[in-house]
Parts: C-alpha cells; sequence; structure tokens
C-alpha cells in the first residue's frame, strides 16, 4: 500500500521557492484559529458528510453490484449511461483513467466487457447518432439521477424507454433499463418500482458531485471490469491519512483557500496523463460547484470561489503555459504526474548525427513527459507562480480512490475555511427551474411570470 500512495508536494506553493507571490510558512500559522475551527466543524459535521462513509461501509452494495455486473457483462455488448454533472463526470472519469483510451474501439482492450457511452449532454444531432449506432437488443441503458427529475436525464429516459418498448416490447425492455437514484425522493425511484426495473440507491447525504464512491461511479465501472474494491480500499486509505498531522487533503485546500484571499481567483488542474485528463473535468465541477457561493453560513453576500480550468500536459505546455508564466498573477497550477506508466516507447536512435534531434534518442516518451512535467514546474516557479504536483506513483483503482477522495475531503475543508455550505447548489437549481418554467412544467407558474417580467432583448444589439 504504501508503495502506492499518492504524494503532495507543495514547496513550489511557498515564498521560499517562487519569491513574494508565494506563501510564507508564517501566514499558515496567522489563520491557525479558522483552521482548527474547520477541522472541529468536519468532525461535528461527520454525520452529515455520508460521502464520507462510502469507502467503509458498502460490502454489500458492492457485492450486489459485482453479481449485477457479472450478468451485465455476460449479456450486453454496451452499456450507455444517461446522467449529468455528479452522475456522468465520475464514471467518465474514472473509465478514462482505468482503462485504455481504445476501450470502446479495440476488444482486446475491453477483456470481455462492454463499451461503454456517456450521454450527459442532450445535443439531438449526438443522441440521435448514438440511437442509430447501438443495437438495442444488446445494449444496457442505465438511467442516474439522484433527484430523479433533472430535465436532460428524465428526457433521455424518456426517449430510451419508448424506444425500447416499441422495439423489444414491454416486459424484454425493463432488463435494458437499470435505474441509480434516491431510495425515497424523486419520479425516478417511483417510475423504477412500477416498472420493475433494476434499482440502486444514491444515499442521502452524497451529493451528485460526491457521489463517485457509490453505485453511481461503482456501477458503470465494475460492468466494465474495473475493480471497484481496490477503488475503495484507495479511498479508505486516503480517509486514514487524512486522520493525521499531515493531512494532505487539508493542506491542499488551506494553500488554495490562502491563494484565494490574496485574489488567486483561478485554479488550473494540469494532469501530464491521459489518462488523468478527465480527473480534471470531475474536479472541476467539484471544486466549482462546492465552492462557488454568494453567501457565507451567515447571510452575507460573499461571492467566493475559484474558476477552475482543465489544461493537459503536455498538450496545453504549447497552448496555455504562455499565459500561465506569463500572464496575470491570478492563478495557482496544480499538477498531476504519475511515476510509473503502464506502457512506455523508446525513441530510436535515428538521426544520431544531429545533435537537435540525436539528443531524443535512447529514451523513452515516459521520460520524456516527465522532464516536461519538470521543465512547466521550474519555469512556473522561476517566473514566481504557485504550483503544486500531485503525483501518483501508478494510476490504478488504488491511486485514484485515493485521489478522489483526497479531492473530496479538501474541498470540504475549503469550504469550512470559507465559511460557506459545499453541498449546495442554488445557482444550479435556478437554471433548472427556469427550463422548468420554460417548458409549463406545474408548480413553476411564479417563475414564469418572473421571467417574462424580465426586460426583452432589444434586436438593435443583436447584429
Ligand atoms: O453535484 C450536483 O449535485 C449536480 O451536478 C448534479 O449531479 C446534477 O445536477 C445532476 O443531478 P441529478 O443527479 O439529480 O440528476
Amino acid at each position: 500500500m504504501e508503495s502506492f500512495r499518492i504524494r503532495l508536494d507543495y514547496n513550489n506553493m511557498l515564498a521560499e521557492f517562487v519569491g513574494q507571490d508565494g506563501i510564507n510558512p508564517a501566514e499558515i500559522d496567522k489563520i491557525q484559529a479558522k483552521i482548527d475551527a474547520a477541522v472541529a466543524a468536519m468532525a461535528a459535521k461527520r454525520d452529515q458528510m455520508a460521502w464520507r462513509d462510502l469507502p467503509h461501509n458498502q460490502d454489500n452494495v458492492v457485492s450486489d453490484i459485482l453479481a449485477y455486473a457479472a450478468q451485465v457483462r455476460a449479456k450486453f455488448d454496451t452499456l450507455v449511461v444517461f446522467g449529468i454533472g455528479g452522475s456522468a463526470l465520475g464514471p467518465i472519469a474514472l473509465q478514462q483513467a482505468i482503462h485504455s483510451p481504445f476501450y470502446n474501439i479495440c476488444q482486446t482492450h475491453r477483456s470481455g466487457g462492454p463499451r461503454l457511452f456517456v450521454a450527459d449532454n442532450i445535443d439531438p444531432a449526438t443522441m440521435a447518432r448514438l440511437l442509430d449506432m447501438v443495437d438495442l437488443k444488446t445494449t444496457l441503458f442505465s438511467v442516474v439521477s439522484k433527484s430523479g427529475s433533472t430535465s436532460e436525464t428524465m428526457a433521455q429516459f424518456m426517449i430510451i424507454k419508448n424506444m425500447l418498448e416499441q422495439n423489444l416490447g414491454k416486459s424484454a425492455a425493463k432488463d435494458h433499463l437499470v435505474c441509480t437514484t434516491d431510495r425515497e425522493n424523486g419520479n425516478l425511484i417511483k417510475i423504477a418500482r412500477t416498472e420493475g426495473y433494476k434499482t440502486f440507491y444514491i444515499p442521502g447525504g452524497v451529493g451528485g458531485r460526491f457521489s463517485q464512491l457509490c453505485p453511481v461511479g461503482l456501477l458503470p465501472a465494475a460492468i466494465c471490469g474495473i475493480d471497484i474494491r481496490q477503488l475503495l480500499a484507495g479511498a479508505a486509505y486516503m480517509d486514514d491519512l487524512c486522520k493525521s498531522d499531515n493531512n494532505p487533503a487539508y493542506m491542499y485546500a488551506i494553500l488554495h483557500y490562502i491563494a484565494m484571499m490574496r485574489g488567486k481567483n483561478i485554479s488550473v488542474m494540469m494532469p501530464y496523463a491521459d489518462s488523468l485528463k478527465y480527473i480534471a473535468d470531475w474536479y472541476a465541477q467539484l471544486w466549482a460547484e462546492s465552492l462557488g457561493k454568494k453567501y457565507d453560513r451567515a447571510g452575507n453576500v460573499v461571492n467566493v470561489g475559484q474558476t477552475p480550468v482543465k489544461a493537459l500536459g503536455v498538450t496545453d505546455q504549447h497552448s496555455q503555459v504562455q499565459l500561465y508564466v506569463e500572464g496575470p498573477y491570478d492563478k495557482i497550477v496544480v499538477l498531476l504526474g504519475v511515476d510509473s506508466f503502464h506502457a512506455d516507447v523508446e525513441i530510436p536512435k535515428t538521426f544520431a548525427d544531429v545533435p537537435s534531434l540525436g539528443f531524443l534518442g535512447g529514451h523513452t516518451l515516459a521520460r520524456l513527459l516527465t522532464a516536461e512535467q519538470q521543465a512547466t514546474e521550474y519555469a512556473l516557479m522561476k517566473a514566481g507562480r504557485m504550483n503544486m504536483t500531485i503525483t501518483l506513483p501508478q494510476v490504478n483503482e488504488f491511486t485514484i480512490g485515493q485521489l478522489l477522495y483526497m479531492l473530496e475531503m479538501a474541498t470540504a475543508f475549503a469550504g469550512e475555511l470559507l465559511d460557506i455550505d459545499a453541498f449546495d447548489q442554488p445557482g444550479v437549481e435556478e437554471g433548472k427551474n427556469a427550463t422548468y418554467a420554460y417548458f409549463g412544467r406545474p408548480g413553476y407558474e411564479t417563475k414564469k411570470a418572473e421571467m417574462d417580467a424580465a426586460p426583452a432583448k432589444n434586436p438593435k444589439y443583436i447584429i
């Protein structure tokens, strides 16, 4: 386990390394009372954070998922997940992290698992092509919604339910649908019970963006052959690390908090591994939706938060790094690195007589990638730009479990430091409610009237 422990290196957040823009350890001491209060709040609110139980209390759930996954793998060649936000980003991130990028197009890479498509957006052209491409007879559709009422996911569910019933008949259709939702609340659970769909539950106290380690993430992962026990073991291991004095999640949050207080309103996550690209996507939602808030807990208008930016090493060295090194001092950069890749490719000693190319020969692509990561860290440090690096000894279920759990803990702790509710999303609800009103959903008449009263667009400004 120790050899797969992930590491947080925050040297380059400190003034000692990046100069005047960096953090002085005395600044951490200065907010010690705030840190202590946040630590106490994390303990006091433990019961309201059911997502922290997920690494420990799911033996039965995991058994049920694995048994169902075995049946699905024997019967279906394609799995389509309908869900959005927390219900989609985690499954995508996990699939991309653990499996080959060519999983869907290469049977050998799939080792008998079904192809996986996560249809989060409702772009009609994409949806039409997806439905054209899959064979209904051999496809399982997984509908994931905590609230059971999100318009996008429920619209997709209605489309597919109808198609399955028309093409396969009502009785066969139900074996092609599985639901993951709240045990008590929302439309989806009621429909699932009436129709007799196989159902998995999102525990109360586990919000969308904190749901990756419950059936939302575990079910598609298990169906695609990801070792979900190791994933949870990694999260449990990080939970233990978070009990030590050197809590990596809390340190991550403290450094971000100090940076935010100094006006660093942008937090870049830049993995140096294609497998981690979508972890940055998942994290962007977690950080943005949890911390971007108008009010603090006392009801004061604070408008806090930090805009997450997703980048990819080395690709974005040729795109965004120029801005990070020389642009405004408004951001911090979190690099994600990997010690050991699952495969490597050697660069041949071709052009040994051309010095400006010959130096590459005999090295591997992993060595080149790591050198470029170190070079970016160095360039940022030299330019006085705060950055830190999280390193995974290898990308596997155990290290990804640690990473996900660490970032969830860091987010919750940052919420405490900011004194905001990291678990609600009133801004998202506003958009959802406005959509309901546009569509004339009963109960949203007042919202519709409010929207109708808003100033009409002036054609003069549309050119
Ligand atoms: O994190 C969240 O709560 C949101 O992003 C939700 O996951 C998203 O809005 C989808 O909601 P639901 O799972 O209720 O369909």
